[in-house]
């Protein structure tokens, strides 16, 4: 088997990036591990920014995510039981969108199947060679045959616990830029109505909460807890007496209902420099993650191949690789203020373990800061609706 672009992972990054490629009349594989139903079915996060929303538009996979996607205007900032509204629309024209991650996916394997793109699920014993060559080559076993697919690049998207970024050989030339953080997120699904019309980022003595949704019908809720907790530690009355006390006040009711999903999310910032070697090149999570707080995850994936995906149709065309060359430089920008607004969210909202009543007095007064100026709420509001896409 030959193609042009060989890609490692059907997850946002790579199935994004086969269809932006197919646009551009250059084809691809895609391969995963996962079964389409897994990757169907994962519940993930599920905040669009305004450029995803509008890329998927102009690319012909918007038609669902404007028909059921919620915009949201705005979110809500809570501390000392007072919410304060940042109103994204008034402060930067733009908006987000809450499309859960698995929808986005839906989507676009519906458009590869129907463009009859070559998506490959369920695959195993995957190997990568020869990527400081000029022929790279995969290698996989699927539906009982092993297959050799040759290719002029190679994609890794294969998320965070990315193999092929390890191709990158550590030390000499990858950088592992890690940030642990001293705790996690319990989250739920709750068959319950919204307790809100936008999401509540809550900042609170015992630890954070946020208050997001999925369906009119199913609410998305998380709490800080400690990284060991395990889900048996949390059963349903701790958990509804926590959100009551974190997210409290009287313009707001948590709305309970059933628990149908629990789950410990992991937390930390990681970057991998570069995010190309000889003719791999990494988007999505394989190259970064994000903590949650920033809602930044998916996006970042999405701004990735769209970079990546211009940077192959300018090679393919005119045999220019300028643009593949600079790759991880343009992406590593967005990427490193993404990250720095999602540490700077989750700072500001999240208890400290060691803090001091010093650190603590610190943290409201900048939230004071943040949601009392203009200049605060906006510098806020352009960040999380995201920057245009550009190159
Ligand atoms: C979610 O709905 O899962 C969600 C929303 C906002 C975040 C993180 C997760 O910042």
């Amino acid at each position: 088997m030959q193609t042009q672009v060989g890609i490692v992972g059907a997850g946002p990054a790579g199935l994004m990036l086969s269809h932006l490629l197919h646009l551009n009349g250059i084809d691809s594989v895609v391969i995963d591990t996962r079964t389409r139903e897994d990757i169907e079915g994962t519940i993930r996060a599920g905040v669009l920014e305004q450029s995803t929303v509008d890329l998927m538009t102009e690319t012909g996979v918007g038609e669902r995510v404007k028909r059921i996607g919620q915009v949201h205007e705005g979110i809500e900032i809570r501390y000392n039981g007072r919410g304060h509204r940042i109103d994204f629309t008034e402060l930067t024209g733009r908006a987000v969108t809450l499309y859960p991650q698995h929808e986005v996916l839906k989507d676009l394997i519906a458009r590869r199947v129907e463009d009859g793109g070559d998506l490959r699920f369920g695959v195993t014993d995957v190997r990568v060679e020869g990527l400081t060559t000029d022929k790279p080559v995969i290698s996989f076993s699927h539906e009982g045959r092993t297959e050799t697919l040759e290719c002029a690049f190679v994609a890794g998207c294969d998320g965070s616990r990315s193999t092929t970024r390890t191709l990158i050989p550590a030390g000499e030339v990858r950088q592992d830029l890690f940030r642990q953080y001293p705790f996690a997120w319990f989250g739920i699904l709750v068959e319950a109505p919204p307790s809100s019309d936008e999401l509540i980022y809550a900042n609170h003595e015992n630890g954070f909460a946020l208050i997001s949704t999925r369906t009119p019908t199913v609410q998305r809720l998380y709490l800080q807890v400690d990284p060991d907790d395990e889900v048996d530690d949390w059963p349903d009355d701790r958990i509804w007496e926590e959100l009551h006390t974190r997210v409290s006040g009287e313009d707001v009711t948590i709305e309970e209902g059933r628990i149908f999903s629990k789950s410990v999310l992991p937390f930390r910032s990681y970057v991998c420099e570069p995010m190309q070697h000889g003719r791999l090149f990494l988007a999505g999570d394989a190259a970064h993650t994000v903590p949650p707080t920033g809602a930044k995850g998916m996006n970042l994936a999405i701004a990735d191949v769209y970079v990546l995906a211009k940077a192959f149709a300018r090679c393919f065309e005119r045999g220019d690789t300028q643009l593949l060359d600079s790759y991880t430089d343009t992406a590593l920008r967005r990427v490193w203020r993404a990250q720095h607004f999602s540490w700077w969210m989750t700072s500001m909202l999240h208890r400290m373990p060691e803090s001091s009543g010093f650190d603590r007095k610190r943290q409201l007064a900048e939230l004071d800061v943040i949601t009392s100026s203009a200049a605060g709420r906006r510098l806020l509001a352009e960040n999380y609706v995201g920057l245009p896409l550009e190159l």
